[in-house]
């Protein structure tokens, strides 16, 4: 017995007012509906049904994943039409579990029980207590408090309106079973839509068993319409990210100023300061100090490194007790070895940094590798690109350069260099000497200032 999945992702969403499909609106960096696609990977589907109508070609090209079938929906009669397209490949002795493009943050262990709780032959439903169940459809019990069926609001009467126990639309079926009620869908009703719930009143007239579970968390369950929607769930989920952070032994200045677009791992003992943003994926380790204001995708820091404010850090590897920032950005490719020092409004790209190396104040570091205990004066840039192709500059260990010098790569610094101030150089260093390529300095005395004519 396998378990397919069936995510229903057709639905227009103009609410959103977005040229872009709702399904496709991101989640912490990652499409809404990549994120119910995760958790059914997660769950080790067997079959993961995609249901898509508007914006087809679009939703298919973003989420690119050949573990998905995709299946049109041409025409959103509703719920349960969007079901019955996938019953053509529907194996029937699967458990088939109903899902929502537009309903992210749905979580593996709710999934996981209502799938466990699925009684052969009949459903499992998610449902949920609400104080305000407007626009829901109501869980409809008899005196057993069996449930019986499930009533959209606008086909519901007076009293029917006063139940609070809601339908999440998420629920688990044995596939033969569900094939078949699916067949029987009118759409004689309200809102003339063929409604998928309408099976679990086919289910309690064929006596089979239909039970309920509900979810840990309400957001959960909260499906999203319109942007304002969209930004409360994004808080949520940042702020569950947050709590899993502090659990690990992390300080988080304030746990609602934090966002995670991707994968991070920090160690305990790692402090990160307000307004941090962590892409793709991050491993920062003990004793690491993040400034407020980072941005770091795809990089190692390393133990004790600190990170002053308003630095921007990606594809970088940072080693131990360097100190970046504030205002720095290392750019794709560069490796700072233990104890390198990168200051304010230095940009550094693919380039190694030697350990005890320092480039402090203004310059910029492309293609380049830097030995040890190196000194980078304030105003030097590396001179890498000559119009066409990128070149390389080599500073062996000890060597310094001077304030405002230009590097014109190729070119190699030896060994204890000394490169004076405002130095151009543009041919190779040898090692322990002063080279300096500056006009010497002259006086005019009695100089007199031009003047300005009439
Ligand atoms: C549905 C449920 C309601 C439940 C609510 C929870 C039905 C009939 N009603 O109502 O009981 O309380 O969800 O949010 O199921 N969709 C398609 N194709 C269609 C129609 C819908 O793919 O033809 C998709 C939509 O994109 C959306 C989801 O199904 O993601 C739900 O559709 P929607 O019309 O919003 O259902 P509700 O009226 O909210
Ligand atoms: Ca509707």
């Amino acid at each position: 017995m396998g378990l397919s999945v069936v995510i229903l992702a057709a639905g227009q969403g103009t609410r959103m007012r977005s040229s872009m499909p709702k399904v496709l609106h991101p989640i912490a960096g990652k499409p809404m509906l990549q994120h119910v696609i995760d958790t059914c990977k997660s769950l080790r589907a067997d079959n993961i049904f995609v249901v898509y109508g508007h914006g087809g070609d679009q939703v298919q090209q973003a989420i690119n994943d050949d573990s998905i079938q995709w299946v049109k929906q041409e025409q959103q009669l509703g719920t349960g039409h969007a079901v019955a397209q996938v019953k053509p490949f529907l194996n029937d002795q699967d458990k088939v579990l109903i899902l929502y493009g537009d309903v992210p943050l749905i979580h593996h262990d709710t999934l996981f029980e209502l799938l466990e709780i699925q009684p052969a032959g009949g459903i499992s439903l998610l449902t949920n207590i609400l104080d305000d169940p407007t626009g829901y459809g109501r869980i409809v019990r008899d005196d057993d408090n069996r449930v019986i069926g499930i009533v959209e609001q606008k086909d519901a009467n007076s009293h029917q309106l006063l139940i609070n126990e809601v339908n999440t639309g998420i629920l688990a079926a044995s596939s033969a079973e569900l094939k078949g009620w699916l067949g029987q869908l009118s759409s004689d009703n309200a809102q003339g839509e063929f409604y998928l719930t309408d099976v679990i009143g086919f289910a309690a007239n064929d006596q089979r068993e239909i039970v309920t579970a509900s979810p840990n968390n309400s957001n959960e369950v909260e499906g999203v319409n319109n942007r304002q929607q969209l930004a409360a769930l994004e808080r949520a989920y940042q702020l569950q990210c947050a709590q899993v952070l502090l659990e690990g032994g992390v300080t988080l200045l304030d746990p609602y100023r934090f966002d995670l677009r991707g994968k991070v791992t920090i160690d305990p003992d790692v402090t990160l300061d307000v307004n941090v943003i962590i892409e793709g994926t991050v491993v920062i380790e003990s004793g690491a100090y993040i400034g407020a204001n980072c941005v770091l995708k795809d990089c190692h820091i390393g133990k004790n490194t600190l990170v002053k404010p308003n630095s921007v850090i990606e594809q970088a590897v940072v080693g131990s007790d360097c100190t970046i920032g504030p205002f720095a950005r290392l750019r794709p490719d560069t490796v700072l070895h233990n104890d390198a020092h990168i200051g304010n409004f230095v940009e550094v790209k693919k380039s190694t940094i030697g350990s005890g190396s320092k480039v402090n104040h203004l310059a910029y570091i492309g293609d380049s590798e830097i030995g040890q205990r190196v000194n980078v004066g304030a105003g030097t840039i590396t001179c890498n690109y000559d119009g066409a192709n990128k070149h390389k500059t080599i500073i062996k260990d000890g060597a310094f350069i001077g304030s405002d010098s230009q590097l014109v790569a190729p070119v190699t610094i030896g060994f204890n260099a000394t490169i004076g101030a405002g130095s151009t150089i543009a041919k190779d260093v040898s090692d322990d000497v002063l080279c300096i390529t500056r006009v010497k300095q002259k006086e005019i005395p009695g100089w007199q200032r031009p003047v300005k004519s009439k």
